[in-house]
C-alpha cells in the first residue's frame, strides 16, 4: 500500500530559533491525532539536528544534499551528513534547485543514488514550466525528467522514491493546477512508472502534488485518486495554515 504524505518544504526561511517554535509547536498541534498521513517537515540544513530532538511523530527531510561523497566541496552538505543528524528524507529537484542552481538530471542521479545509499528516501521533484504546458508538452518534460533522473534505479531502489508532481507555474504564484489537470498528470506519472518497473511499483508508490496547495484546494487535490498528499511551501510555514492541509485526508 502506497503511503499518503504531506511534506512542508519550509525553503530558505525561519531564523533557527523560529523554525524550532514552528516545529514544537506543529509537533503540539499533532499531539494525540490519528492522521491518515505521515507528516514530514524539511527545514534548512543547520535546523535538522536541533530539530531531530523536538519531534516524535513528524518525519524530516532535507531541502538538498550534495552530489559527491565527502571532500573538499565548500558550503555543500552530503547525504551522510543529512542522514546523521536523524533526517528520513531528502527533497531532490526541487525546481528552484534546478532553475537557480543549474542542477541537471545528470547531477540529480547522483545525488539520488547518494540518498539511497544513505538511507534516505528521495522526495524527487518534477514538473514544466508555463511555456511548456501552453506548448501543451507537460507530458513529455515530466516524462524525461523521470526517465534521465530515476530509469536507472533498479526497481527495489525505484520503489524507496517518492516523487512530487510541481507544475513550476504553480509554485508560489497562488495559482494550483486544476483537481483534474493534477490527476491527469499523477495518472500519467503512474503510468510511465509502470511501464518501466510495472504495475505493482507503479502502485506503490506516492505521488504528491506542489504547487499552491493550501487549506482551500487541499482535500479536492487529495481526493484524487493517484494524489497521495502534498509538497508544500508558503502554507507550512505557519501551524494553522499547514494543519487544515495535513487533516484534508
Ligand atoms: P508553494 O511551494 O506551496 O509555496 O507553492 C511548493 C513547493 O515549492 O514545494
Amino acid at each position: 500500500m502506497r503511503k499518503n504524505i504531506v511534506a512542508g518544504n519550509w525553503k530558505m526561511n525561519n531564523s533557527l530559533q523560529e523554525g524550532l517554535t514552528l516545529a514544537k509547536d506543529l509537533q503540539s498541534a499533532l499531539n494525540g491525532k490519528t492522521l491518515n498521513c505521515e507528516v514530514v517537515i524539511c527545514p534548512p540544513f543547520i535546523h535538522l539536528a536541533h530539530i531531530a530532538g523536538e519531534v516524535r511523530t513528524i518525519g524530516l527531510g532535507a531541502q538538498n544534499c550534495a552530489d559527491k561523497v565527502s571532500g573538499a566541496y565548500t558550503g555543500e552538505v552530503s547525504a551522510a551528513m543529512v542522514a546523521s543528524t536523524g533526517a528520513q528524507y531528502v527533497i531532490l529537484g526541487h525546481s528552484e534547485r534546478r532553475a537557480y542552481y543549474a542542477e541537471t538530471n545528470d547531477i540529480l542521479k547522483e545525488k539520488v543514488l547518494l540518498a539511497l545509499a544513505n538511507e534516505l528516501t528521495p522526495i524527487f521533484c518534477i514538473g514544466e514550466v508555463l511555456s511548456e504546458r501552453e506548448a501543451g508538452i507537460q507530458n513529455q518534460v515530466v516524462e524525461s525528467q523521470i526517465c534521465e533522473g530515476l530509469f536507472d534505479l533498479s526497481a527495489e531502489d525505484f520503489g524507496k522514491i517518492v516523487l512530487a508532481y510541481e507544475p513550476v507555474w504553480a509554485i508560489g504564484t497562488g495559482k494550483t493546477a486544476s483537481p483534474e489537470q493534477a490527476q491527469e498528470m499523477h495518472a500519467f506519472i503512474r503510468k510511465t512508472v509502470a511501464g518501466k518497473y510495472g504495475a505493482q511499483v507503479a502502485d506503490e508508490t506516492s505521488i504528491l502534488y506542489g504547487g499552491s496547495c493550501n487549506a482551500g484546494n487541499a482535500k479536492e487535490l487529495f481526493s484524487n485518486p493517484d494524489v497521495d498528499g502534498g509538497l508544500i511551501g508558503g502554507a507550512s510555514l505557519a501551524v494553522d495554515k499547514f494543519m487544515p492541509i495535513v487533516e484534508a485526508f
